[in-house]
């Protein structure tokens, strides 16, 4: 029952919700949604309205990235297309999905101060943007991928276009930056380190820097669930990626990077950051989820139990599928 009544919540977090005229009160306070949800998100969405403009964030001289060089980031540009042909945008409600949301949302609340502003970088479609606003933050989402971003607004977030490593925001900003997303996706270590030092640069002393990365062992456990692994190929694959991070001909090849937990840990202190700890999401229990659509099996409940109780021991982090790095910004 319980795990019925989590899936109606997370369903209910994206259900479509008809556009209208907003109120004049709404158009008053600057608020003059193009579309509107009813009630209490529209009230929340006021707030969101209130974080300052881009063009009023964006320092003098701060070097935009050519079109050229957001492409060169998963090595020939094809990032952007794996995403325009994927439903990123229903990722997490999915039977694999779900324990991952679940768990990430668990974690940002035990962290997050409230009504914080934060900036959601590889935020997609808003799946945590919306929650969060709901929550009582404030949301600015950034994505590279242009499909994402308009299907944000359309779900009335914060959006714009941007890349994690050259952030259109001027120092220390935010109470949170999130970058659950993009890391998983830069190749290159000076990349990512570009990402982390932007995210660094516009939390605010004191503030978060909330970093996801896709496990070494992910792409094993997932071929596991979907029974792939039947072949000496796939195999040789799912180890070339456990041992090297990447793999030039298999999954992911050129627009996925998967992390060691230390290595994630390790990025985040070369950052600047302090007070690092990784926290695993999905838990050991993940593979047990078939394929299929439908949110319903009681499966799900149980692995995300599992997860939970594995989240106790540091040294489990690893088997999960995604993995939180969380660093604070000193007071410097
Ligand atoms: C798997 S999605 C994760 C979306 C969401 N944050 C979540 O946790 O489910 C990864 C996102 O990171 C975005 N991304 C990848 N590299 C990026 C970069 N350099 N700058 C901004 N966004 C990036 C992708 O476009 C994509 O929307």
């Amino acid at each position: 029952m319980a795990v019925v009544t989590l899936i109606w919540a997370i369903g209910s977090l994206h259900r479509p919700w008809s556009p209208g005229a907003n109120t004049a009160e709404e158009r008053r306070s600057g608020c003059d949604l193009p579309q509107r949800r009813p009630t209490v998100v529209a009230s929340f969405r006021c707030r969101a309205a209130a974080l300052p403009q881009a063009s009023l964030l964006q320092p003098a001289g701060l070097p935009k990235v050519p079109a050229a060089n957001i492409g060169s980031m998963s090595g020939d540009g094809s990032l952007i297309d794996f995403y325009e042909s994927g439903p990123e945008a229903v990722r997490l409600q999915s039977r694999e999905g779900l324990v991952e949301f679940l768990r990430t949302q668990r974690v940002l609340r035990s962290i997050l101060e409230p009504a914080s502003r934060i900036l959601d970088v590889g935020g997609a479609s808003g799946a945590h943007a919306d929650w969060l606003v709901r929550d009582g933050h404030r949301v600015q989402v950034v994505d590279i991928v242009p499909g994402h971003v308009d299907d944000a607004r359309s779900r009335g977030s914060n959006a714009q276009v941007g890349d994690a490593r050259v952030l259109a925001f001027v120092d220390q900003s935010f109470d949170a930056v999130l970058l659950l997303g993009p890391l998983y996706h830069l190749i290159d270590p000076s990349d990512r380190a570009r990402a982390l030092a932007e995210a660094r640069r516009v939390a605010r002393p004191g503030g978060l820097v909330v970093a996801a990365a896709v496990s070494r062992i992910a792409v094993a456990l997932d071929y596991l669930r979907k029974g792939r692994l039947d072949s000496k190929d796939a195999l040789d694959m799912v180890a070339r990626i456990c041992a090297n991070g990447h793999d030039d001909t298999g999954f992911g090849a050129g627009i996925f990077y998967f992390h060691t937990v230390d290595e994630l840990r390790t990025e985040l202190v070369d950052a600047g950051l302090s007070d690092v700890a990784a926290r695993g999401l999905e838990g050991p229990a993940w593979p047990l989820i078939a394929p299929g659509t439908g949110g319903d099996d009681p499966i799900i409940g149980l692995v995300d139990a599992i997860a939970e109780m594995a989240d106790h021991d540091e040294s489990l982090t690893g088997a999960s599928s995604h993995v939180l790095a969380i660093g604070r910004r000193t007071a410097s």
